[in-house]
């Protein structure tokens, strides 16, 4: 993911897969025009880089010229557009081929008519390396169109954001959603997982997300993903990872304006971490990282003692108990440090201290995020 002046952008069209288009585009166009010396039109400031890499792949001799239109403000095309500078050269018999970077609404290949429609050049071919069919409102033929994009704002390749990203060799396209801060929150147990997610959920607007909450809001509710997650505990078997996923997209869905999202209790194994990670990209976001608290386990024991001694919860009370669940804990968690590790999105927080010494160190982690 990249970031150019406030909004983001993630990898949309490899450097490798545009390479591929502009040479078709150059084997097309010279099967059409053959032992003709063409006139290949850039329009800038766009199309610098398409112009350059297509003429490289040109066989045969031809002729390169530009001219220089202005038509965009930010992420919108205006009707408005300004010659900045029109031909001068005479194409008048010539065979003339406009390459351009994007036809977006077609206004700017409006202007590129009637600049040519008096100057009796023997053909005029239009040429783009991208093309955003549901966007375009004109009637012009495109004869020759490398690659048909959705209607999104795209950078990189000659194309910017307010004068950034055209130095880009590959295309990134616009997140639609804006940067989220999502976390995968661990602690062993004792390590006062609960409440940094509070502390955490208020400094940064996120919204907590207990798997366990949100299984017994949706069994308490008779929901319907409630009931067929019921139905597999009352066999004793495990509830499919597609049904806790359903349940955890509907929680995302509920708060689709968070400033992100904390999730605390999954995933739990590869399997599921792969399904967040599906989950979160069709929300166009992703895991910003899995953040685990690390305390010894000695302080842990001792904490958990400490707080069975008031508390009465059983398992609190017996150390060896105790110590079976840090056990557990550390087991279970082992696959998914390696699986973000990967991703260079584990980070590891001392979670020894008092509790704001804490907060503040889980704070300059996310503050990098
Ligand atoms: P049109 O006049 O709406 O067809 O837009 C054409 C011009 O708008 C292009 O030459 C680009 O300069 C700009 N443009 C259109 N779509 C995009 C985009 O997704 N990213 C960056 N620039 C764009
Ligand atoms: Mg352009």
């Amino acid at each position: 993911m990249i970031k150019l002046h406030d909004k983001y952008f993630k990898p949309f069209i490899s450097a490798q897969e545009i390479e591929t288009a502009i040479e078709r585009l150059a084997k097309e166009i010279h099967n059409d025009i053959g032992e003709e010396i063409p006139v290949f039109v850039g329009v800038l400031n766009g199309s610098f880089m398409v112009v350059s890499d297509f003429v490289k792949k040109y066989p045969k001799p031809c002729e390169v010229t530009f001219i220089k239109l202005a038509s965009y403000e930010g992420v919108k095309s205006t009707e408005d557009i300004q010659r900045l500078i029109g031909l001068t050269q005479d194409l008048k018999g010539r065979t003339v081929v406009i390459l351009e970077d994007i036809i977006d609404t077609g206004n700017t290949l409006a202007e590129i008519h009637r600049i040519f429609k008096n100057e009796q050049v023997k053909a005029l071919k239009i040429a783009t390396l991208f093309y955003k069919p549901t966007a375009y409102k004109k009637d012009f033929k495109l004869h020759y169109v490398g690659i048909e994009i959705p209607n999104k704002f795209i950078v990189g390749y000659g194309l910017d954001y307010d004068g950034l990203g055209r130095n880009l060799p590959e295309v990134y396209q616009i997140k639609e959603t804006q940067h989220m801060t999502n976390l995968v929150l661990f602690g062993p147990p004792g390590a006062g997982k609960g409440t940094q997610a509070n502390f955490l959920k208020e400094k940064y607007n996120l919204v907590h997300i207990s798997t366990g909450d949100v299984f017994r809001f949706n069994i308490k509710n008779e929901t319907a993903l409630g009931m067929l997650a019921k139905s597999y505990m009352d066999k004793g078997e495990l509830v499919p990872d597609q049904v806790t996923i359903d349940m955890l997209n509907a929680e995302v869905e509920k708060n689709a304006d968070a400033n992100g999202f904390i999730f605390d209790g999954f995933p739990r194994t590869n399997a599921q971490a792969e399904a967040l990670d599906i989950l979160m990209d069709a929300k166009d976001s992703e895991i910003s990282a899995m953040v685990a608290l690390e305390v010894e386990d000695d302080v842990l024991v001792n904490r958990l003692l400490e707080r069975g001694k008031t508390s009465g919860r059983a398992d609190d009370s017996n150390e060896s108990v105790i110590r079976n669940r840090i056990t557990e804990y550390y087991k279970k968690t082992a696959i998914l440090k390696d699986y973000y590790s990967t991703q260079n999105k584990y980070f590891g927080v001392d979670g020894v201290g008092s509790i704001e010494d804490i907060t503040e160190r889980l704070s300059k982690v996310i503050d990098t995020l």
